[in-house]
């Protein structure tokens, strides 16, 4: 997720446990092909086998809407050791959509057709090419159009977050569509929207008629949930949460000091600053460290905050 689940997240929440696979935050194709930096800014774990230092398997997401530049940029991030590409075909944002990518491409099922099948040939067969789609773009039933798409280009499997590009992230998601567009597919579909609590997992599960999901800004604000999910399949009861506070303040620390490390000063400050507002969705004792730093500018300072509730 762009500009909340970066490296450092990506590895601390892997710790943890109850996930699979991981996916970059989108890297923004225009026509350019990017030098091997821009691939190991966004994925430094092309230098670990494209694994987490915890061992969780990440794919690269790529996001634009020029065939041939994505195809080239998939091509580049395979040679580098890429071990799977993820095709972003839901991103909302207004200035990703003005210049044609991300959920404006639903409109256009021959353009989604396209793409994939460009990076889908220019990569080789073993390395999954995926692609993550919403419903449409403000019909749900335009998912009959782009699912089978995609599955003709030659995509692996489909992430499908249940909701149109006019639903935004608010309207509930609607993952009776997902058992709907499966009867249309052959490949896997992995579901996606509002996976909030291993309740949701399961409901989900049930009424999407998939086997697996991907969870979105749940996992942001309580990094447990996919051990519950997991702890939750294996029959056991979990009473309170099974990531205590300690362990997310630890968490915290650790990743404002990895973005001081890399350089981001004031940047770092306001990215620990996101994620603690995020967690305090679940955690209130981080809506009391928020309000403690809400105003902080100075990393030092926020350390101290961070250090001193520890
Ligand atoms: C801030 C933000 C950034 C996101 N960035 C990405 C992204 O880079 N790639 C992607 O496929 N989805 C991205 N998403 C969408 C999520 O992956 C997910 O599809 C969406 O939040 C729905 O799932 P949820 O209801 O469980 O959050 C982003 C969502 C948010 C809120």
């Amino acid at each position: 997720m762009e500009g909340l689940l970066d490296p450092a997240i990506r590895d601390l929440l892997g710790r943890l446990g109850g996930f699979q696979l991981a996916t970059t935050e989108f890297l923004r194709v225009t026509n350019q092909l990017y030098p091997q930096k821009v691939f190991t800014r966004i994925m430094p774990e092309l230098a670990n086998n494209c694994q987490t230092k915890s061992g969780i398997p990440v794919h690269l997401q790529l996001l634009g809407s020029d065939p041939i530049a994505m195809a080239d940029n998939a091509a580049k991030a395979a040679e580098l050791g890429a071990i799977g590409i993820d095709l972003n075909f839901g991103c909302p944002a207004k200035t990703v959509n003005k210049h044609g990518g991300g959920a404006l491409l639903l409109k256009e099922p021959t353009k989604v057709y396209q793409i994939i099948n460009q990076v889908r040939q220019a990569v080789p067969k073993e390395i999954p090419v995926t692609a993550k789609l919403r419903l449409g773009w403000d019909d749900p039933e335009l998912i009959y159009e782009t699912a089978p798409a995609a599955e003709s280009a030659g995509a692996n499997w489909l992430t499908i977050h249940a909701r149109t590009r006019v639903d935004g992230y608010k309207h509930p998601a609607r993952w009776e569509w997902l058992a709907k567009a499966k009867q249309q597919l052959n490949i896997d579909i992995v579901a996606n929207g509002d996976i909030k609590t291993a309740d949701d997992y399961f409901r989900c599960l049930e009424i999407s008629e998939c086997h697996s999901v991907m969870i979105g800004r749940g996992i942001v604000y309580n990094p447990g949930l996919a051990l519950e999910i997991e702890q939750a399949l294996q029959g056991k009861v979990s009473t309170g949460r099974l990531v205590d506070w300690p362990r997310i303040l630890q968490m915290i620390d650790e990743y404002h000091q990895f973005l001081i490390e890399k350089g981001l000063g004031k940047h770092a400050v306001s990215r620990t600053k996101q994620w603690i507002r995020e967690l305090a969705k679940h955690y209130i004792e981080a809506d009391v460290l928020f309000e403690q730093i809400k105003k902080e500018k100075c990393s030092v300072t926020a350390g101290k905050f961070i250090q001193n509730a520890i």
